[in-house]
């Protein structure tokens, strides 16, 4: 039998992950029968994909009551996350919510509760995991190629377009994302923690914005109509096929706009961030994002007691993607890997495979449930603490609270 969605948050990034695998390849097992949106416009995009089986709903209780869904997919804006998933327990439905899980300590606690006391749960759906570049690294690990891992250097560089996007839309407030390192960095550190098996135990971290501070670079309102529009770094130059039936058409509804300039003043997100994290076993995880690099993609060393295995992958500009062992009797070998086909190094084909269909293996543990979610954020919430205090953030105890 069909299992039943409903989707909160007509978001691009639900359309194109969920929406479009659902209808056009996993028709036979899934149906979304409701969406939920405050803007009618967007929510309007995704009926029209799915057809007359999908009602546009106003209020969510009232879909959930009506359309009694086996999963809500979250798909909406970070800070919101955690409200309906409260809510999709409580009703009596699981969730399936998009990175991060959610973006502070409080929000966590009350997602755990819900579980305990629904009996439904939450799945994470953390892409990155089903990449097969990284299933490669963790098969590496788990064949004990490199023996106890010691250190991780993990350096991360966003592109001056994809960076400075964050500085243009509702990410560049703390209030809708508390900010890159827990949007974006919760890939990271998810990623790690899935690699090392093992839990986070203290956090410390520096950050500032160096970039998107120059006001003088704000020559316009957003890239649109801006008389930079050919020439900024940072300019929206390109519309994706998304950008006008998801923002431009919509926009009078809500007054959200999607190109709003990188270095108009009133973002309040780091773009430079600096981690330290300290693991139970004893790795220590050196990790760096920053959001103004020419290039785009990152450098992971992993140093164990046998070698180093050190991978690169840059998605766009002048870098290789490449996976290294270094032994330590001056052995060297370049890995076989595959780089997968499609968004996210293929990993979002895989997700939506192994979460849609149920019949998939899962022998490397790709599929994250909501504690996998909290203990990646707590590292992103612990880290934006120590930021404001200066201070190490012991993570142990929270983590024990979200058991
Ligand atoms: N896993 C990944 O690689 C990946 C990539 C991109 C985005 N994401 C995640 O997907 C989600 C959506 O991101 P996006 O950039 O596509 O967003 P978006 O800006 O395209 O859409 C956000 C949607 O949320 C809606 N919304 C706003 N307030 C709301 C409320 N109170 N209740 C319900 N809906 C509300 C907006 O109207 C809009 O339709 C985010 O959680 C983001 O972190 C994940």
């Amino acid at each position: 039998m069909k299992k039943r969605y409903v989707m909160v948050g007509c978001s691009c990034r639900g359309y194109s992950m969920f929406v479009e695998r659902l209808v056009e390849k996993y028709a036979d097992v899934a149906e979304i029968t409701g969406v939920y949106d405050p803007n009618y416009v967007r929510a309007g995009v995704y009926k029209e994909k799915i057809g007359d089986g999908c009602t546009i709903y106003d209020d969510f209780d009232t879909m959930i009551k009506a359309e009694k869904p086996d999963a809500v997919v979250v798909t909406t804006v970070d800070s919101y996350h955690h409200e309906y998933i409260v809510r999709a327990l409580d009703m009596g439905c699981d969730a399936i919510s998009e990175k991060p899980l959610t973006n502070t300590y409080e929000r966590c606690k009350a997602i755990r509760d819900a579980e305990k006391r629904s009996g439904h749960k939450v799945t994470v759906t953390f892409n990155c995991r089903f990449m097969p570049f990284f299933a490669t690294i963790k098969e590496l690990l788990l064949k004990e190629k490199v023996g106890k891992v010691l250190a991780i250097n993990y350096e991360y560089c966003l592109s001056r377009w994809h960076g400075g996007d964050y500085m243009k839309r509702w990410h560049r407030l703390m209030e809708n994302s508390e900010g890159l390192l827990l949007h974006k960095s919760t890939h990271h550190f998810d990623i790690i923690n899935w690699l090392l098996c093992d839990e986070p135990k203290k956090v410390c971290a520096l950050a500032n914005r160096v970039y998107y501070n120059d006001t003088s670079k704000c020559l316009g309102e957003r890239c649109r109509d801006c008389v930079a529009k050919d020439t900024c770094e940072t300019a929206v130059s390109q519309w994706g096929h998304w950008d006008k039936p998801f923002y431009f058409d919509a926009e009078h509804v809500d007054g959200y706009i999607r190109d709003r300039c990188a270095f108009k003043e009133g973002h309040d997100i780091y773009d430079n961030m600096s981690v330290s994290v300290m693991y139970n076993k004893g790795t220590l995880l050196t990790y760096t994002l920053n959001l103004f690099s020419e290039h785009e993609g990152y450098r992971m060393v992993i140093t164990g007691e046998k070698g180093v295995i050190i991978a690169n992958h840059w998605d766009w500009g002048a870098g290789e993607t490449s996976l290294e062992f270094l032994g330590y009797n001056g052995s060297h070998e370049n890995i076989p890997f595959v780089y997968g086909e499609g968004a996210h190094g293929g990993g979002d084909e895989m997700l939506v495979k192994m979460i849609f269909s149920e019949d998939v293996p899962d022998p490397l543990g790709q599929q994250a449930d909501s504690f996998a979610g909290m203990v990646s954020a707590m590292i992103g919430i612990g880290a934006n603490e120590s930021i404001k205090t200066g201070k190490t953030v012991e993570l142990t105890e929270y983590l024990d609270t979200l058991r």
